[in-house]
C-alpha cells in the first residue's frame, strides 16, 4: 500500500516553491507553505494568486476551483508550522549550508515518519540528508520551472534512501499528473547536467558580442524549435539561482570549464539583475515577477523597410548548386518574388533541379498553401543556366555547392571576376570559415555567410555570418533579404557552428556521454529533455534524425576550432558511426528503426 500524503509542507515560496505549492493544492492536497519572513510570505502568496488568476483568465481553471485551491493552502512564517505534515519539500536558495541547517531543523520539528525532500538542482542530496537523523527518509524531488506546467519530476535517490520512500514518492508524482524519472545523486541530475553547459555557453556568446540577445534566442527557438531561447530561459530560472547551479556543477561535476559561470553572470547578480523576479536580467520586464518583456536601450530599432541600415537593393539573385539546399533556396527566392538565375554544372543537373522545384511547388498547391497562379509566377521567375557568366547582372549570389573549401574558393574567385561591383556574395556553408571563402575574392567586404536550414522552404531561420572583413552594408543587405523572404535572419560572428550548431551539438554530445556512463537510459534522457524543458525531441531522437555521422563531423569541427576539452566527441558516438549505425537513414542509430 502506497503511503497517503494528505498534507505536505513547502519551504521557500520563490520561483519554484510558489509553483510547487500550486501543483499540490491543485491536486487536492493540503499545503503548509512556509517562508522566512512576513514580507517574503506575502510575495509568495502574491505569486500563487497571480499564477492562479492567470490560469482562470486563460480558461484553464474554474473560479470555484481556484478558490478551493487557495483554501487548501495555509501560509506561515517559520518551520514550526510543519510539525504534522506527511512530506516536506524544501525550495530555498541553492546553498548547501542553508539547506543543511533547514534539514536539521525539519528533522527536529517534523514527525519521525515524515519524508523530507529537497528541490535542489545541483547540490548533493546525500550531503543534505546527513544533516538529519533520518537520511533514509531524505530524497530529491526536482520539479521544473514553471512547476505547474512542466510535466517532468526527477526523483533523486541517494545510496541510503529507503526503497519504499522512493516508491511512495513515485506514486505521489503520478497522482500529481507528473512523469518521473528516478536517478542517482549526481550533479545536475539529467536535465540540468545537459542544460546548463548550453545556457552558460549562450551567455558567453552574448558577453563576447558574438550575437545580440534577441538573435541568440531567436536562433535556438527557430532553429531547434525550443520553447524559449537560452537567455530568456536564464531570466526565467533566475540569474542568482543559475549562478549557484553552475558553480556547484563546476565543483561537483569534475571541474568542467563549461560550467564555470561566465563572469558576466556574477556581475549581473551583484548588480541585482536577477531576471524576471527582479524585473531585469538579460531583458527588461514590465515589473518584477512579470513575464512581459518591455523595450530597453538594447532593443533593436524596428526596421520598417527592406532598405534600412544601408542595405542595398536586391531584385535579382543567383543561386549556384544543384543539391537539396540549392533547390530549396531557389524555391524560397522565387516564391518571394525575386528573379532567380540558377546555375548548375550542366543542363542535365539543371533539368533535375527544375523538376525538384516544380514537385515541391506542386505539393504546396495540393496542400492549399499556394495558388496555381502563384506557382506559375514563381516558376516563371527562374531561369536555368549552366554557366556562371549569367550571373553578371545579379544583385546577390547564394552559393550552395559541395562542402569543400577548395571548390568553394575556386567558385568565389570566378564570381569575383564575373559579378558586377556591389553584389553581395553569400555562402551557405555550415562548417567552413566564411573568411576563407571571402579571401578568395578581391572584395571580402561584400562576402557573408547565409546559413539556411534544411528544408529551406520550411525552416524560418537563416544565420547571417559576418567575417572580420564584412562591411555593415553587406550584413544589412543579407538581413533585409531574409526579412523579405519571410525568414528571421540572425547575425553572428564567423566561428565554427555559428549560433545553432555551436550550442546544439555539444549538448547532444553530452547526452551521449551521459548514456555512455550508464547514468540513465536513452528513453529517460529523451523524456527528461522533452518533459522537463519542453524540447520538441529528445537528444537521441534528434541524433537519429540528423544522422550520427553528420553530428560527429560537426562536433569534431567544434572541437578542432575551439579546443575545448568538453567538446571532444563522445567515444560511443564515434563507435556507432564506425559500426555504420548512422540513425534513421541506416535504420539503426541509438535506436533500432527497422520495424517502424
Ligand atoms: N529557478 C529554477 O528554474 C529552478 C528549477 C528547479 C529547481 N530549482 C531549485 O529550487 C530551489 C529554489 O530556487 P528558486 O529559484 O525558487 O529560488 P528563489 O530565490 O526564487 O526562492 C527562494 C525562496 O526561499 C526563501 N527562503 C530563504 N531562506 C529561507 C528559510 N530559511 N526558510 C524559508 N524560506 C526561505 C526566500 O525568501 C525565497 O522566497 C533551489 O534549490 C533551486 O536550485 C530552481
Amino acid at each position: 500500500m502506497a503511503r497517503e500524503f494528505s498534507t505536505v509542507g513547502v519551504v521557500g515560496l520563490g520561483t519554484m516553491g510558489a509553483g510547487i505549492v500550486e501543483v499540490f493544492a491543485r491536486n487536492g492536497i493540503d499545503v503548509v507553505a512556509v517562508e522566512i519572513s512576513a514580507p517574503a510570505l506575502e510575495r509568495g502568496r502574491a505569486t500563487l494568486k497571480g499564477s492562479t488568476d492567470r490560469a482562470v483568465a486563460k480558461g484553464k481553471l474554474a473560479e470555484a476551483d481556484r478558490d478551493a485551491l487557495h483554501e487548501r493552502v495555509h501560509f506561515a512564517v517559520g518551520l514550526e508550522a510543519l510539525h504534522s505534515v506527511d512530506l516536506v519539500i524544501e525550495a530555498v536558495p541553492e546553498h548547501l549550508d542553508l539547506k543543511q541547517r533547514i534539514f536539521a531543523e525539519l528533522d527536529r520539528v517534523c514527525r519521525p515518519e515524515t519524508i523530507l525532500a529537497t528541490n535542489t538542482s545541483s547540490l548533493s542530496v546525500t550531503e543534505i540528508s546527513v544533516a538529519t537523523s533520518r537520511p533514509n527518509q531524505v530524497i530529491g524531488i526536482h520539479f521544473f520551472n514553471p512547476a505547474p506546467v512542466m510535466k517532468l519530476v526527477e526523483v533523486v535517490r541517494t545510496v541510503v534512501t529507503a526503497p519504499e520512500v522512493v516508491a511512495d514518492v513515485e506514486a505521489l508524482c503520478a497522482r500529481l499528473g507528473k512523469v518521473d524519472v528516478t536517478i542517482n545523486d549526481r550533479a545536475g541530475f539529467i536535465a540540468n547536467a545537459l542544460l546548463f553547459g548550453y545556457l552558460n555557453h549562450a551567455v558567453g556568446m552574448f558577453e563576447s558580442h558574438y550575437a545580440t540577445r534577441e538573435d541568440i534566442d531567436a536562433a535556438m527557438k527557430l532553429g531547434c524549435g525550443l520553447p524559449m531561447g537560452p537567455l530568456a530561459l536564464m531570466d526565467l530560472i533566475g540569474l542568482d539561482t543559475a549562478y549557484e547551479i553552475l558553480d556547484t556543477m563546476y565543483r561537483r561535476g569534475g571541474r568542467d570549464r563549461r560550467h564555470a559561470p561566465v563572469p558576466l553572470l556574477k556581475q549581473m547578480v551583484t548588480a541585482g539583475l536577477l531576471g524576471r523576479k527582479s524585473g531585469r536580467g538579460f531583458y527588461t520586464y514590465e515589473r518584477p515577477g512579470s513575464p512581459v518583456v518591455v523595450p530597453d536601450e538594447a532593443t533593436p530599432l524596428a526596421t520598417d523597410g527592406a532598405l534600412a541600415d544601408g542595405a542595398r537593393a536586391v531584385a535579382k539573385v543567383g543561386v549556384v548548386g544543384s543539391g537539396t539546399m540549392a533547390t530549396g533556396i531557389i524555391e524560397v527566392f522565387a516564391k518571394a518574388g525575386y528573379e532567380v538565375v540558377s546555375v548548375t554544372r550542366g543542363m542535365e543537373k539543371s533539368a533535375k533541379v527544375c523538376e525538384a522545384v516544380k514537385t515541391s511547388l506542386n505539393k504546396g498547391v495540393v496542400r492549399g498553401k499556394l495558388s496555381e497562379a502563384d506557382r506559375d509566377a514563381a516558376l516563371g521567375r527562374i531561369s536555368w543556366s549552366a554557366t556562371l557568366d549569367h550571373l553578371a547582372d545579379v544583385d546577390l549570389v547564394v552559393e550552395a555547392v559541395v562542402e569543400e573549401l577548395s571548390v568553394k574558393k575556386a567558385l568565389f574567385a570566378s564570381l569575383d571576376e564575373i559579378c558586377k561591383p556591389g553584389v553581395v556574395l553569400a555562402t551557405t556553408t555550415s562548417s567552413l570559415p566564411v573568411i576563407d571563402v571571402a579571401m578568395a575574392t578581391h572584395r571580402p567586404a561584400d562576402v557573408v555567410g547565409l546559413h539556411f536550414f534544411n528544408p529551406a522552404p520550411v525552416m524560418p531561420l537563416v544565420e547571417v555570418v559576418r567575417t572580420i572583413r564584412t562591411f555593415p552594408e553587406a550584413t544589412a543587405t543579407a538581413r533585409a533579404v531574409c526579412a523579405a523572404l519571410g525568414k528571421t535572419g540572425v547575425v553572428c560572428g564567423d566561428r565554427s557552428g555559428f549560433i545553432v550548431n555551436a550550442l546544439l551539438f555539444p549538448y547532444l554530445n553530452d547526452a551521449v556521454k551521459m548514456l555512455e556512463a550508464s547514468y540513465s537510459t536513452a528513453d529517460d534522457i529523451d523524456h527528461a529533455m522533452k518533459l522537463g524543458c519542453g524540447y520538441p525531441m529528445g537528444p537521441f531522437e534528434l541524433l537519429d534524425v540528423v544522422g550520427l555521422d553528420v553530428s560527429l563531423a560537426i562536433q569534431r569541427e567544434l572541437y578542432l576550432e575551439l579546443r575545448e576539452p568538453g567538446f571532444a566527441p563522445a567515444p560511443l558516438l564515434e563507435h556507432l558511426v564506425t559500426a555504420g549505425y548512422l540513425g534513421r537513414k541506416t535504420r539503426r542509430g541509438f535506436r533500432d528503426h527497422s520495424h517502424r
